[in-house]
């Protein structure tokens, strides 16, 4: 079999070349890291998973008319992509406090936010991913006004359309994090969301117990990762056959 040409590794995925002009292939990882790689282990099956709900989301958020770089999924662990330009910047949303929210700003976890609240965090790895305001964004032209504007709408719708979605599921949707890319078609070239959307990047709170169903389990050595990971994909009605998936043993036929 030919090797395929890595174009980037990061913390939790792999982008190989794509099989088509214009596409790449998303690779997620079993690995995790939390504090900016400080914090690091293999939590078997998540890679799995995570390929399956960003699947699920992204083509939710498409249905809406939302754009994003996702093609289809290829395999178990594998999604095939549009190439775009990533934009340097984390957009994280808050409907709810927590996290580095609730440190920086003295606010007790779980307090609901008087409306929803939008940050943004340059991409930078060196810098440990700083926050920074729209004029920095703009002044050191990581975007543009016109992209801001079209991050900012792309982002709000959702967010309204997720918080729905997963409160369907009995969670709730506290915050998250998107990324958006330049997508050049022709000379023409558009905003559409990129990345993945997964139990990494968002947290997910039950709707009665608060149990947390997302990374924090890991970041906060509570355990179960896998098992909360499972349990989102269930109640999106998308379970996978097996998280182990590919050494699944054999299956007694009745
Ligand atoms: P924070 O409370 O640590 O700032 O995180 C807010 C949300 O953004 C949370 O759902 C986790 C997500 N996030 C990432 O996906 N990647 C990151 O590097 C950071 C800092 C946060």
């Amino acid at each position: 079999m030919k090797r395929r040409r890595v174009i980037y590794e990061g913390k939790a995925k792999i982008l190989y070349e794509g099989t088509e002009p214009g596409t790449v292939i998303q690779y997620f990882k079993d690995d995790a890291t939390a504090g900016n790689g400080a914090k690091k282990d293999t939590i078997e099956g998540k890679g799995v998973l995570n390929n399956r709900i960003s699947e699920y989301l992204m083509t939710q958020l498409q249905g809406i008319g939302v754009p994003t770089h996702f093609v289809r999924r290829l395999n178990m662990r594998e999604q095939l992509i549009k190439e775009v330009e990533i934009i340097p910047l984390e957009v994280v949303v808050r409907n709810v406090a927590a996290g580095s929210m609730s440190k920086r700003l003295g606010i007790e976890e779980g307090t609901a936010l008087p409306r929803s609240i939008i940050e943004y965090y340059y991409k930078n790895d060196g810098l440990q991913d700083p926050w920074v305001s729209e004029e920095h964004i703009t002044a050191f032209g990581w975007a543009s006004p016109q992209d801001l504007d079209d991050i900012v709408n792309l982002t709000i719708r959702v967010n309204d359309f997720l918080s729905g979605l997963f409160l369907g599921a009995g969670i709730k949707l506290v915050d998250f994090k998107l990324e958006f890319g330049r997508l050049w078609e022709n000379d023409y070239m558009r905003i559409v969301l990129a990345d993945e959307i997964s139990p990494d990047n968002c947290r997910l709170w039950d709707v009665t117990t608060n149990e947390k169903l997302d990374k924090d389990r890991f970041r906060r050595d509570m355990g179960g990762v896998v098992e909360a990971y499972s349990e989102v994909a269930k109640r999106l009605g998308i379970m996978p056959e097996s998280v182990q998936g590919e050494n699944k043993g054999p299956v007694l036929v009745q």
